[in-house]
């Protein structure tokens, strides 16, 4: 689209600032209006619709919030940028969760604007191209080994289709089990980078003071223990992609440095003043709702605006029933094969549970589920003694009600030790599931089963 096509709103109520504005984005050959109060912005943006819209939060005669609201229910392509004078990150968080593409603080500098905006150009172009695939693709079960035909996985499918093949930052937000990982191979897989590396890091799983040097690498004698020259993981993704899982969980330290990277496309070696250049292609992914870390410090906003260019919801599999059936199916024929057990299905009885239960740990929780029922299954169809709980809930939680006598001997540590073993057999040995059904954080999981000892491996087999 040519420069000149491309319409752009400024609202403020400043003369200065608009003025400014208008001039710095016309000579850069964008058309631009002004508008000084939300009234009269209402009224351009309806006459036709701008494709960015730059909004000062605060207006004489009404909050930016709602002219911007009015844009994106108008036009939901239209591209916003949120100005804000009082520096109140969460106003602005508020702005982005109701669409808004970025926010700044006032005063800034026109070129932070500039690359703002060809950013904000890029999504609107993905965001039409998802739509043409759209109208294109039939409705899909499959994709890419990813199981589903609910529209919310059906929409994944053509997101995963349209950015693939670019190089715009992917964050996967969704909880655990839902299948955050198959969605960034599918990105992977089907992009440019396809045949070169896929690195892949879990930030959660490294202790804090081994990711730094895992990433950037490190030069001999950098600190103690670097015995040699070391490249880091961002080094052996160059050409291809880098998964950085559960990027709320590294280091607020180290995200300045990493956001650096990605600004300036190299880095340096822990312990050398060198620069080197890199190409790689980011995703991450979190189960934790990003604007929830980024108000608990421990996402940086800056960051968080930097790599989720495109973000993709998984939602979790109690949002989306209708794939539990097709799920279920496909891992009950799995697993048959796998054992070699003559199971030709599972009963409508079984299948009532499957549908009821809640599914704290998504789809992996489904298929320990359905791997357990085909080990176990006694008749030729899987029926509901098969499966770990009964009406819905998990048994355990249902017979709390029945009280449990608490032995006289055990302290507190006892029994938080006891309850998180008991949990960790449930989930077959899975930390995040386990995490998510004692309601903490897996980081806070994994301290505690350094301090009693726990042994998950044998857990995860009884
Ligand atoms: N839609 C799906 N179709 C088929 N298998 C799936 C699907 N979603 C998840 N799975 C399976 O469930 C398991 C968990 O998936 P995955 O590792 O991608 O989840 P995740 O969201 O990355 O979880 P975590 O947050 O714990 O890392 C894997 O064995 C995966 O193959
Ligand atoms: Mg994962």
């Amino acid at each position: 689209m040519d420069r000149k096509e491309i319409r752009i709103l400024v609202v403020d109520d400043e003369p200065m600032m608009a003025d400014s504005l208008k001039q710095n984005l016309a000579e850069d050959g964008f058309t631009v209006d002004t508008a000084s109060t939300g009234a009269e912005a209402i009224e351009l943006f309806d006459r036709g619709a701008h494709q960015i819209g730059i909004c000062d939060l605060q207006l004489p005669d009404m909050d930016g919030m709602d002219v911007l609201r009015h844009m994106k229910d108008s036009q939901p392509a239209t591209e916003t940028i949120v100005m804000t004078g009082y520096g109140s990150v969460a106003r602005a968080i508020e702005a982005t969760k109701a669409g808004a593409f970025w926010f700044l603080e006032k005063p800034f500098d026109y070129e932070v604007l500039q690359p703002l905006i060809a950013k904000a150009l890029e999504r609107r172009d993905l965001m039409a191209e998802t739509e043409t695939m759209r109208r294109q693709l039939s409705t899909r079960t499959e994709y890419f080994n990813i199981i589903g035909a609910s529209k919310q996985m059906q929409m994944i499918y053509e997101t995963i289709e349209s950015v693939a093949k670019s190089d715009a930052n992917v964050l996967i937000v969704g909880e655990s089990g839902t299948g955050k990982e198959l969605i960034a191979n599918a990105i992977h897989y089907n992009s440019l980078r396809a045949k070169k590396a896929f690195i892949k890091v879990n930030c959660a799983a490294l202790p804090k003071e081994l990711i730094e040097s895992e990433l950037f690498g490190h030069t001999k004698g950098a600190f103690t223990g670097a015995h040699a020259d070391k490249d880091g993981l961002i080094q052996h993704a160059a050409g291809g992609s880098l998964l950085l899982d559960e990027i709320a969980e590294m280091p607020v330290e180290l995200q300045p440095k990493l956001l650096r990277v990605l600004q300036e496309r190299s880095y340096r070696k822990i312990g050398s003043e060198r620069t080197y250049a890199v190409d790689f292609r980011l995703i991450t992914s979190t189960n934790r709702p990003p604007a929830d870390a980024i108000r608990d410090g421990m996402l940086r906003d800056d960051l968080f605006y930097r790599i989720s260019t495109i973000t993709i919801h998984v939602p979790p599999l109690r949002e989306r029933t209708e794939d539990i059936q097709l799920l279920a199916e496909h891992f009950f024929k799995l697993y048959a094969r796998k054992y070699q057990r003559p199971i030709n299905g599972i009963s409508q009885a079984a299948y009532q549970r499957l549908f009821a239960h809640q599914w704290p740990g998504n789809v992996r929780e489904l298929q320990n589920v359905l791997e357990r029922a085909v080990l176990l299954a006694k008749t030729n169809k899987i029926e509901p003694v098969d499966l770990p709980f009964e009406n819905g809930s998990m048994p355990e939680k249902s017979a709390t009600g029945g009280g449990w006598d608490v032995p006289a001997n055990m302290t507190l540590e006892d029994i938080e030790k006891l309850v998180i073993e008991k949990t960790l057999q449930r989930t077959g040995g899975n930390k995040q599931a386990a995490a998510n059904l004692l309601g903490i954080y897996r980081p806070r999981l994994y301290s505690k089963i350094r301090k009693y000892k726990i042994d998950v491996g044998s857990l995860a087999t009884t």
